[in-house]
């Protein structure tokens, strides 16, 4: 290599029936911003894990400055200056911990032989620590007091105070809002500018554009090639990830909308949901627009009798209903795929078809005989229609990339009898091609005369797929909006509290 910085040469790597890495080849360059990009399934996450010693490579090498090193474990990564960020911060944390004791978490590992820790060293270090970031997060608040953006600085502290040469990012932007975004890509310029390379994984092909200088596309594990940013544009990329140029990202659905099925009148309740008015037709998809924290995920998790209900009435068909348990609401008719999937949308150590035809169990059931024959063929038929890459049916949803374990969570959800469907951010994390197959399997529910109600802050999806929005601030709805007489300004305009006085 011409210049200084990391190498992965030929990598493969295989996991029962999978063949996730195909010989790969990888480069990034001293103080470069490099992403890393594909389809769910691709093989990014894997290649990472093999730098970052969690996985052990079949074949090829790695090396820095051109010298092979061995990597066999987190900590031979750790001291070659490779730290990774996953996407799943938490688990990287201690809660109960400060702000500062997590970012010194390998140190004081270190100095727990011995008899006396320097209280104020760490505190001292930790500040430091930040103050390289430019961040103004006080060291003593403990972590489980954090915003999940904190948390994920509070991690690159602890790569920076590591001196990591080399930084991964595996989809850090998925959760966070724009100023939250905005936020972590200043401090990827900061630590670009101290020397450090930064690996970034994403499926908002957009930031990609912003911050990288290199682009690495993966398909079916196998590097399709890597390219100067400024040679690529969005649709190109699109076109290597996928291997086809994508028609369009919002099909079409062209539904005549019917009456009323579902009413809701000053519904207000847990999590800050305060006198909601909204409706839906018959066929219609209605959005839920506003910014992270809005108050989105608190109207449908009460909707679906997650949280409870202070006051207001709600029509499902014109019959009052007040689910006060999820199984309760999925019994009058709602369904839900949530935001959170490892935590309430899926069973991660159960397999696909367990986790598939769970919530329509009793359609599979005569008398308290189970048709497993039938099991089996819904689970095989939901793969195929959301596109689940996996090798079969059986194998557990912890075993399979982020991008699919979310497409398990609305499979199994799209063959139920629901007369409402709650989609509450479903496309995080999933990747372009199947964005557009998630918007069409939407479409043929309200082909069906269903009511959807989808809530997102990517504005381009309230624009791209819904007929009807509303904008909610603070708990409640701001504004009522008919999608194709609105546009982002205005979508911004409610979002951010303002447009009340007119
Ligand atoms: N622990 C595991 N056991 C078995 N197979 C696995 C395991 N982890 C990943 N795989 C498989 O390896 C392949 C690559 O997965 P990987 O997680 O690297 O994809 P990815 O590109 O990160 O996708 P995403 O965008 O969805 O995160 C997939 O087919 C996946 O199902
Ligand atoms: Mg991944």
């Amino acid at each position: 290599m011409d210049s200084k910085g990391l190498e992965m040469k030929g990598i493969s790597m295989e996991f029962p029936g999978v063949k996730a890495l195909d010989s790969v080849d990888f480069s990034v360059k001293t103080g470069e911003v490099h992403a890393l990009i594909g389809a769910n399934g691709a093989g990014k996450s894997t290649l990472m894990k093999v730098l970052a010693g969690v996985y052990k490579n079949t074949a090829g090498g790695i090396f820095i400055n051109g010298q092979e090193i061995e990597i066999h474990n987190p900590m031979d990564a750790k001291k070659n200056g490779i730290v990774i960020v996953y996407q799943e911060v938490d688990t990287a944390l201690i809660p109960h911990l400060s702000v500062a004791e997590n970012i010194m978490m390998d140190y004081l590992i270190g100095e727990q032989k011995k008899i006396f820790i320097d209280w104020g060293f760490i505190q001292r270090k930790a500040k430091e620590t930040m103050k390289k970031l430019g961040l103004n997060i006080d060291v003593n608040r403990l972590v489980s007091e954090l915003t999940l953006s904190e948390k994920q600085m509070v991690l690159i502290g602890r790569a920076v105070f590591h001196e990591a040469e080399y930084l991964i990012l595996d989809e850090p932007t998925a959760p966070l809002s724009v100023e939250e975004t905005d936020k972590l890509f200043e401090i990827v310029e900061t630590v670009k500018k101290r020397g450090v390379s930064v690996i970034f994984i994403s499926h908002r092909l957009d930031e990609i554009f912003r911050i990288c200088e290199k682009i690495t596309v993966l398909r079916d594990g196998q590097l399709v090639g890597s390219y100067d940013v400024k040679t690529q544009t969005i649709d190109s990329i699109v076109e290597k990830m996928l291997g086809r140029k994508l028609e369009s990202t919002f099909p079409k659905h062209e539904v005549e909308i019917g009456g009323k099925i579902f009413e809701v009148s000053n519904l207000s309740g847990e999590g800050g949901v305060e006198n909601v008015n909204m409706h839906v037709n018959a066929g219609e998809i209605v959005g839920i627009s506003g910014l992270v924290g809005a108050g989105k995920t608190e109207l449908v998790k009460l909707l679906f009798g997650a949280t409870s209900r202070d006051s207001g009435e709600v029509l499902l068909n014109g019959k009052p209903v007040s689910p006060k348990t999820p199984a309760e609401a999925v019994k009058s008719g709602f369904a839900l795929v949530p935001e959170e999937r490892r935590r309430e949308g899926i069973l991660v150590h159960e397999s696909i078809e367990t986790n598939s035809t769970l919530p329509t169990l009793e359609k599979y059931c005569n008398g308290p005989f189970m048709n497993s024959g039938m099991i089996k063929e819904s689970a095989v038929k939901t793969i195929k229609t959301v596109g689940i890459k996996a090798p079969s049916e059986k194998q557990l949803v912890a075993k399979l990339s982020g991008g699919n374990q979310q497409k398990v969570a609305i499979g199994k959800w799209l063959i139920s009898d629901a007369d409402i469907f709650m989609f509450d951010e479903p496309t995080k994390g999933v990747d372009v091609g199947s964005k557009a197959e998630i918007y069409k399997l939407i479409g043929d529910l309200v082909a069906k005369k269903k009511g959807v109600i989808y809530a997102t802050c990517e504005f381009s999806e309230i624009l791209g797929l819904t007929d009807r929005v509303y904008v909610m601030y603070n708990g409640t709805v701001a504004a009522e909006l008919v999608t194709k007489n609105t546009n982002e300004e205005e979508l911004l305009l409610y979002s951010t509290g303002g447009g009340r006085d007119e």
